[in-house]
């Protein structure tokens, strides 16, 4: 989502709606400002793109004022709708408020505030933050401190912009793990999610950290900490200009995203474990249901078929039920054989693609019941499947998924790990240790990207190859898969994945003098057989970059170029060796001079057959 607000001597509205179409990138489904007109806090949202707020409210003019805020929607909790788009209101619409984030607690906090008598109308979690700011309001009856005393409450991911009628002249922004700036500008101070919102009016920008509060006036700016008191901060000059500012400094979306997955990991991990345990609240399945799914059917395409394949492994060797992998266009014309306790999971980051869409129908004409693994809410796969888990990535714009595809693969171990606990196939303490493992993932993907340098240097030495090959056993096989699709959709080098064994009946034959072949080894009953074929690769000419754990430095005998990744569970180093490999196709690109985020030929969602 995004969020813009505005304080000064201008009409705010058409300000705000310049400042949102800056952040449009970063969710679209709904749009809504509020405005203070003199005497009231109005409020106008609309469905769709921006356009249609622009128009609803004749580019502003319908919202006279020049106090408000603003907000583009990227539905979380509850789908695309006027009703949930923000902002959202208390009772009396005295306190406006718009948020980008998640809250994970919001349940909870609603439970609570409806039995104090509160009502709500929308299925957001934001609304929640307008009626508890309301209720500590009506307590304390100053805003700082009502806005300290929610910071304290809510749990999760937040970043707010919050509008008191009874104090008109200000603008609250406060946020935690969800990003928010202030401008300073000379008619009037802003606030937004990123840079490019406020860019037409200042370069002078304040970063609010986690935990602090701004308070905006025309004039003023003032910071707080959470409990209230002053603190200094130092304005920066953003020296980006607009179209690098909207990736956020980054060249391109794609390498935006990649950076964003310790972030994406984060948010899609952590709503999930609480007090040690997996708590899948939207799954709804009880744990009968879990226990009686006899056979599990992965459908999905592209990059989320293999997170599905490397799942296989993970809900076989965890769970001990039998999976089947499929690409949903074989799925749909293969006449599966469905039965009774078949569970079909489907993935997909947009919920549109039409394949995926139509082994959905299928599976559901025949009476199984489905899950959908989905990254848009509200979209045709995450209406029509019977159950749905999100993954909380967050837009996704360049065509070669990175961020979306990492989001999959902690929602697909999180519902392993799960179906593996309620059938009693791992003991507490196990779980325990994936889950503390699990934990650990964000700041390990967050340590490969910032050594990205070792990776980039090694790409540059080929740009110009011809074929590149990816090999690896079990779940290395399924990250081979990965880091073969993506290098060749970016940068249209052939490359091909092959279960490593499978190597020597056909394959070996196109290995000549300085083919580059990428060995992906972090399964340790399997180090000496990849490790075997590695050296078969070597013998015939091949130059051997290997991806594996720290503890492998064995490996360093065989292969010519090394790159380790932390410790982790065995079940969960796809989430850390995809790292590198997406960094190297996107170097790889980048050298070739591709256009890295809109690859020729290829669409972001394949809407048809
Ligand atoms: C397209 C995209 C891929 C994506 C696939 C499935 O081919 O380029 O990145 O993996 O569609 O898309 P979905 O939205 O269903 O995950």
């Amino acid at each position: 989502c995004g969020i813009v607000g505005y304080i000064g001597k201008k009409q705010a509205a058409p300000i705000l709606l310049d400042g949102l179409e800056k952040l449009e990138y970063r969710g679209y489904d709904s749009a809504g400002m509020a405005v203070y007109d003199g005497a009231q806090i109005n409020i106008k949202k609309a469905t769709g793109r921006l356009k249609v707020l622009n128009e609803l409210t004749h580019g502003g003019e319908l919202l006279p004022g020049t106090v408000g805020i603003g907000h583009t929607r990227w539905a979380t909790h509850g789908e695309p709708s006027d009703v949930n788009a923000h902002p959202h209101f208390n009772a009396d619409h005295t306190i406006a408020v718009v948020h980008n984030g998640i809250i994970e607690n919001y349940l909870k906090l609603k439970n609570q505030l409806i039995e104090k008598g509160y009502s709500f109308i929308s299925e957001t979690d934001t609304e929640v933050i307008a009626h508890l700011l309301d209720y500590y309001y009506k307590k304390c009856e100053n805003p700082l401190e009502a806005v300290t005393k929610i910071m304290h409450r809510v749990e999760g991911s937040y970043a707010l912009g919050i509008l008191f009628a009874d104090e008109p002249d200000v603008v609250y922004a406060v946020r935690k793990d969800s990003p928010l700036i202030v401008g300073k500008g000379k008619e009037g101070n802003l606030i937004a999610s990123d840079v490019p919102a406020v860019l037409k009016y200042t370069r002078e920008v304040y970063f609010i950290e986690n935990e602090e509060i701004a308070r905006l006036s025309e004039k003023n700016i003032e910071f707080f900490n959470v409990d209230g008191e002053i603190i200094q901060k130092e304005s920066k000059t953003i020296e980006w200009d607009i179209n690098a500012a909207e990736k956020g400094g980054y060249e391109h979306f794609m390498l935006k995203e990649m950076y964003e997955q310790p972030k994406t990991v984060r948010d899609t991990l952590s709503p999930r474990i609480k007090d040690g345990r997996i708590v899948i609240e939207e799954l709804g399945m009880t744990d009968e249901e879990i226990a009686s799914i006899q056979k599990i059917h992965i459908v999905a395409c592209g990059s989320a078929y293999h997170t599905g394949v490397t799942n296989k492994y993970i809900f076989e060797g965890l769970a001990r039920i039998p999976v089947e992998v499929d690409v949903a266009s074989e799925f749909r014309y293969r006449d599966p054989i469905l039965e009774k306790g078949t569970l079909v999971v489907i993935i997909s980051q947009s919920g549109e693609t039409a394949d995926t869409l139509a082994a959905l129908r299928l599976a559901k004409e025949r009476g199984i019941m489905t899950l959908g693994i989905v990254n848009v809410v509200g979209s045709s796969i995450a209406r029509e499947a019977d159950k749905v888990m999100y993954t909380w990535a967050g837009p996704e714009i360049a065509v070669a998924t990175t961020k979306a595809y990492s989001a999959q693969l902690i929602a697909l171990y999180l519902l392993a790990i799960k179906f593996a606990q309620v059938r009693g196939k791992i003991t507490e303490s196990e779980t325990t240790e994936l889950i503390t493992d699990l934990k650990k993932l964000p700041d390990q993907i967050e340590m490969l990207l910032h050594n990205k340098e070792k990776i980039q240097r090694f790409a540059n030495r080929y740009i110009a190859a011809k074929d590149v090959f990816f090999i690896g056993r079990g779940i290395d096989y399924a990250i081979s898969l990965e880091g073969s699709l993506k290098l060749k959709e970016i940068s249209y080098i052939h490359s091909e994945a092959y279960a490593a064994g499978e190597l020597k009946h056909g394959t070996i034959s196109l290995i000549e003098d300085g083919t580059l072949v990428t060995a992906v080894v972090t399964q340790k009953d399997l180090y000496k057989k990849t490790i075997s074929n590695i050296v078969e690769v070597r013998t015939r000419g091949a130059f051997v970059l290997a991806i594996t754990n720290e503890e492998n430095t064995e490996i360093e005998k065989a292969a010519d170029y090394v790159i380790y990744l932390p410790q982790t569970n065995r079940y969960f180093t796809n989430s850390l060796a995809i790292i590198p490999l997406q960094l190297f196709a996107y170097y790889v690109a980048v050298g070739k001079g591709c256009d890295v985020d809109k690859p020729r030929n290829l669409a972001k969602s394949v809407t048809v057959e």
